[in-house]
């Protein structure tokens, strides 16, 4: 029988891409829980909104009776949640929201997640799952050498990556307390279509068409692991249904790359398939400006575990990935465009 999937922050970068995932190749019923906020666009789920398997519901993820009222409504079998304030720089200049939504937020979804579960039926109890998606961030920063294990200690450096840590010990004791059936992912820095523009590669992008400055902290020698969202999503869904309960899994795609070699890579592509650059070439826009705080050197995920447990591996290679994702900005102005001015406007703070 189809099952029906609760995805929370679905409005998002990667939520709509799990939703259209979703859609596009399983049966299931998908239900959309997002608050719409700043980083939450309609806009991101026009190719799921029209099926008929497809519902959108705006509430907030702490908001205790709407989430009740959705649960018993809705009645879904598994939850992929992803709901969060998720970018690092916001968190630096105002850590509020983050504790709110990240933190507080999960638990009280846990709580009335757990309320649900214990209500259903026992075929339905023993089958339900519960998805936290989470962030590599947590396990810290890397010098040049190693990965990230499952078994790496927590470690976060950041207001975000602290909240994202505290979330993941939330859903980790409410499975060892309580039992409820949690699985929980943590995953390397993700890049594709739909991607809010305050984040570097889609920062980049976005301002080299307008020929802005492009901004690259310190030296641009920190290291981010990149994976496509969709390779995400593909994950996200075999951990959630296939991943052991009370277990951990890292998903990255071990594509290393230092920040100004994808800066370069972004402008190199741009200058023999976008529309004509400045004179010196889009390369001649990088501008080295004032680091990030705390700014973590590198990380990098060793996903053996999922794909030796759970037979996922990575379809994109980031080098073609990226070029397909730039032509998706150039065709897509209209999606990023009405973003922009809020994807900059934090940066006027020079405090970041
Ligand atoms: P995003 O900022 O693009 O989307 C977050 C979504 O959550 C938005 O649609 C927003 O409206 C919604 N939201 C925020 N607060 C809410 C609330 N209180 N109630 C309901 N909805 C709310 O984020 P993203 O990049 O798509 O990240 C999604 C998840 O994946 C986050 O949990 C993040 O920590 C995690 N993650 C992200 C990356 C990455 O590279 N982007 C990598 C690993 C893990
Ligand atoms: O590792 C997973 C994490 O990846 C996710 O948990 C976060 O939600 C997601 O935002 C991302 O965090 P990062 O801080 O790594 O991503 P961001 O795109 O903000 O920055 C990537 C790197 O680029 C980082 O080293 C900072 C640098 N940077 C960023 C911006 C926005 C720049 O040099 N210039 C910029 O303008």
């Amino acid at each position: 029988m189809s099952k029906t999937v609760l995805v929370t922050g679905g409005a998002g970068f990667i939520g709509s891409a799990v939703c259209r995932f979703l859609i596009g190749n399983t049966d299931a019923r998908v239900i959309c829980l997002d608050l719409l906020t700043y980083a939450g666009d309609r806009r991101s789920l026009r190719d799921v909104e029209e099926c008929e398997r497809f519902t959108f519901v705006k509430a907030d993820i702490g908001d205790v009776e709407a989430v009740k009222h959705l649960l018993a409504d809705k009645a879904p079998d598994v939850i992929m949640h992803l709901a969060a304030e998720s970018h690092v720089d916001r968190s630096i200049s105002g850590a509020a929201p983050f504790i709110e939504t990240n933190i507080v937020g999960t638990f009280r979804l846990l709580e009335t997640v757990r309320a649900y579960w214990l209500e259903l039926p026992v075929e339905k109890k023993c089958e339900f799952r519960f998805l936290h998606v989470s962030t590599d961030e947590v396990y810290g920063t890397l010098g040049d050498e190693g990965l990230f294990s499952e078994t790496t200690p927590y470690s976060p450096n950041s207001p975000y990556s602290a909240s994202k840590a505290a979330s993941d010990h939330l859903a980790n004791a409410w499975y060892h307390t309580y039992g409820l059936p949690v699985v929980i992912s943590n995953c390397s820095n993700n890049y594709g279509p739909y991607h809010f523009p305050e984040k570097l590669i889609p920062r980049i992008i976005t301002t080299a068409l307008e020929h802005g400055d492009l901004p690259v902290y310190g030296k641009g020698q920190n290291v981010r692991d990149w994976l496509h969202v969709d390779d995400h999503a593909a994950a996200l869904w075999l951990v959630a249904t296939q991943g052991r309960l009370g277990e951990k899994y890292n998903i990255g795609g071990r594509n290393e790359r230092r920040n100004l070699e994808v800066v370069e890579a972004i402008c190199s592509i741009l200058d023999r398939v976008g529309p004509p650059g400045p004179a010196g070439g889009y390369a001649s826009l990088i501008t080295y400006v004032t680091d990030r705080l705390g700014h973590d050197h590198r990380y990098a995920i060793d996903a053996s575990k999922l794909e030796t447990e759970l037979g996922w591996s990575a379809k994109y290679n980031f080098d073609t990935g990226l070029e397909a994702t730039i032509d998706w900005y150039l065709s897509n102005e209209w999606w990023w465009r009405p973003h922009k001015g809020t994807a900059e406007a934090i940066y006027q703070d020079k405090s970041i």
